[in-house]
């Protein structure tokens, strides 16, 4: 509708009905009257007129189960104002893509566009309108188990993949089949303490803005509707009550003018953070940050009203949260058409078969290979035992792949059968995923008490018949890694290595002399220093989603030559965390002679095991000849920086090139290392191609000693490499 027709709705909403449309439930609060006495909402103390107020409705799925709610809402609607459908549709809706640690180790952000305008439409032709993603949190530390859902510990390559993620969910903005997006979680979430969920989060100003802003900023910039506040602490201010960061950066500063909604019941936790005595007091602290819409706590709808009549809060808070969300709504055209895309998608079928080949190329294109003697990749003919909890598993989606169509899931096994013959592809399962379950907790419809576990007899059985089975074969595919409720959100762990009965395994598959090959599934960067040794060749493949077992068979098989880089640090140990690649020099960096008195552990090295932006492929490369065309930059103007890549190797591969720079000198302390642009090229046997970068003035800026942001003139290095351990280095100087 015009604008000045929303304006007279509007202006004939009561103050009830206007928080009505700040107020977001579970959709059991709408499936019938009765759940608003026993469902979630009774939880609540919300009444049925509140519900029937609200302005938006969480997790509901499926088209017929959508178009009833919205059906019945509004026939009871006074002023027709349609229900926003909100979803945490992460990285796939029934087809799951690979997670986003897995999609970053793409550098491909065209293809993740992609994947996200498929994405979109699938889950808008249910109905969906909203979904809460991107997640854009830097990874910082692999104790925090939801760097399942983030892309990177690198604040150029963060943004360029929410800002794709954004453009894709937008599909064009056709209506009905694209999503509304909302980036999370802002702020500063990953920087939990200790790795540790939900923690506090204590970090100077420079360091969010130079690494945690970004891709937030990125997302808006890209036109992101919503922004959902995270549990977190900024600086002892619960971000859904911290007004710096909402009102003052994320509205004045970045000109956000779309809706920022609470993380589920944050507004409440606020109580439990210790900021406020009570829900009024809660209430009050979001709206007064800002926070438009309350997701499944109480304090808005059971406060906001008498706040406003007794004068404790502005009434134009109230109306300014109102007015954001129906100009959503009538963005997407809701009051045309509240059924939004509900069955939309016409061509399923040939949308259903985009969607998977997209699913499989990403899949194919997220997987790592960290090691390989040379065993892979497997000819067909060789007789392979497949080992391990995760062969046969669908379970391959990660943790909020909580829409997946579990019966399209490819595993492994049925993969690599498919591809290699039901004959030579024989199969143990060989151990359970961990020894113990019960401390996991349930996470959806995922119960960890429903878990099956072998028997320690069975588990004696299981593991004998695997040693016998890699015995009599040519080759192990050990197939491993975390449980899937080890990781994703409430999934923290203090040991990210391989779980021990897997290693207990891993150890005696190795002691039959066979060559073994491991496939990794997991959300986090792990620790794998203590099994590396045990294995010929590792790829990480992730949750890899419902193409997961075609696009790993591809790889194993060398029909797909692998070309994903590391997007994320691995550590040798958890020890380490918090880990980055982007770390400063500090006043005593490592000397060779392993001087004590230097920033080292005595235990362990400081690098990564396997660093940001490595992996292997089936081909090798040659970098060289790093020139640039000049060594002096001025302002305005930029340098040509050059190099040849060659494929060295004997198949065809793709390559990603990165340029890093180094501030060699700055009125604060610079990182060693920083990405700042990256190219991706195919090569054929024996080709060699031109790569050039351009450094411009801008590239080098900064927030200064004085917080103002900008560069400063002197002396920098700029590098290339095909990881950011192994580099060419040039220096130029900033006039
Ligand atoms: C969860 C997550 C958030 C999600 C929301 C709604 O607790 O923190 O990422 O979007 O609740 O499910």
């Amino acid at each position: 509708m015009t604008e000045s027709k929303l304006e007279k709705l509007f202006s004939e909403m009561t103050l009830k009905e206007k928080i009505g449309q700040l107020i977001q439930l579970e959709s059991g609060c709408f499936a019938s009257e009765q759940s608003a006495v026993t469902g979630p909402a009774a939880k609540l103390g919300i009444d049925q007129e509140m519900i029937s107020n609200s302005g938006s409705v969480l997790n509901a799925f499926g088209a017929e189960k959508i178009y009833q709610i919205q059906k019945k809402y509004m026939e009871e609607s006074r002023l027709g104002i349609p229900l926003l459908f909100m979803n945490d549709v992460i990285y796939g809706y029934h087809t799951i893509f690979p997670i986003p640690l897995g999609l970053g180790a793409t550098w491909n952000s065209e293809l993740i566009q992609e994947d996200f305008r498929e994405i979109a439409k699938e889950a808008a032709s249910d109905g969906i309108m909203v979904t809460f993603s991107p997640p854009a949190d830097l990874i910082r530390d692999a104790r925090w188990g939801r760097c399942l859902e983030m892309a990177s510990e690198d604040p150029c390559l963060l943004s360029r993949y929410a800002s794709a993620m954004v453009t894709g969910l937008h599909n064009d903005g056709k209506k009905g089949e694209c999503l509304a997006a909302c980036v999370k979680h802002f702020a500063g979430y990953s920087a939990v303490e200790a790795g540790r969920e939900y923690n506090s989060v204590d970090m100077g100003e420079r360091m969010l803005r130079e690494n945690y802003f970004p891709a937030y900023k990125a997302a808006v910039e890209s036109g992101c509707e919503l922004v959902m506040t995270g549990f977190n602490t900024i600086n002892g201010i619960p971000a859904t009550g911290n007004q710096w960061l909402v009102k003052e950066v994320l509205r004045k500063e970045w000109g956000f003018d779309g809706i920022v909604i609470s993380d589920y019941a944050a507004v409440e936790e606020l109580i439990t953070h210790g900021v406020a005595e009570n829900e009024e007091q809660a209430a009050k602290m979001a709206i007064e940050a800002t926070v438009d819409i309350d997701m499944q706590s109480s304090c808005y709808a059971l406060w906001l009203e008498k706040m406003a009549e007794n004068g404790k809060i502005a009434e134009q808070q109230v109306n300014d949260a109102c007015w954001r969300i129906l100009c959503l709504k009538n963005r997407l055209g809701l009051f045309e058409n509240p059924y939004y895309g509900c069955n939309k998608l016409s061509d399923k079928e040939s949308s259903e078969e985009k969607r998977i080949c997209l699913a499989r190329e990403s899949a194919e294109k997220s997987c790592v290979l960290l090691k390989n003697d040379g065993v892979l990749p497997l000819k067909k003919e060789q007789k392979v035992a497949l080992i391990g909890p995760y062969a046969d598993s669908r379970d391959i989606t990660g943790l909020w792949a909580v829409f997946a169509d579990r019966e399209k899931t490819v595993t492994l096994k049925k993969a690599m059968k498919e591809y290699a013959g039901e004959s030579r592809i024989a199969y143990a399962k060989g151990c359970d995923f961990l020894d113990e379950y019960s401390n996991l907790g349930n996470f959806g419809n995922i119960k960890a008490d429903s878990i099956p576990k072998l028997t320690e007899e069975e588990a004696k059985i299981a593991e004998m018949e695997a040693v016998d089975l890699a015995a009599i074969s040519d080759v192990v595919v050990m197939a491993a890694g975390e449980h899937i409720l080890q990781s994703g959100e409430a999934g923290s762990r203090t040991d990210i290595s391989l779980p021990e009965v897997q290693k207990k395994l891993l150890k005696k598959l190795r002691k039959t002399g066979k060559k073994i090959v491991l496939v990794l599934f997991n959300g986090r960067p792990m620790a794998l220093n203590d099994i590396q040794d045990d294995c010929d060749a590792i790829l990480e493949a992730w949750f890899p989603g419902t193409e997961g077992g075609h696009a790993i068979s591809r790889i194993l098989y060398g029909v797909t030559n692998p070309s994903g880089r590391l997007s994320v640090s691995f550590p040798y140990s958890a020890g380490q965390e918090p880990l980055s690649y982007l770390r400063f020099s500090t006043g005593r960096p490592p000397q060779e002679n392993n001087e004590r008195f230097t920033s080292r552990y005595l235990d362990c090295p400081n690098e990564a095991l396997f660093p940001f932006g490595y992996g292997l492929s089936y081909h090798s490369s040659n970098l060289k000849n790093l020139r640039l065309d000049k060594k002096m930059l001025k302002a305005g103007e930029h340098i040509q920086v050059e190099a040849e890549i060659t494929n060295t190797g004997t198949v065809a591969g793709t390559e990603t090139i990165q340029l890093y720079i180094r501030d060699i000198c700055g009125s604060v302390v610079r990182p060693v290392l920083e990405l700042k642009d990256f190219r991706q090229i195919s090569l054929s046997p024996g080709e060699t191609k031109i790569i050039s970068f351009q450094i411009t003035e801008e590239m080098l800026r900064f927030w200064r000693s004085d917080m103002s942001y900008g560069s400063e003139p002197g002396k920098f290095y700029v590098f290339i490499g095909l990881n950011s351990r192994d580099l060419l280095k040039e220096e130029f100087e900033l006039l």
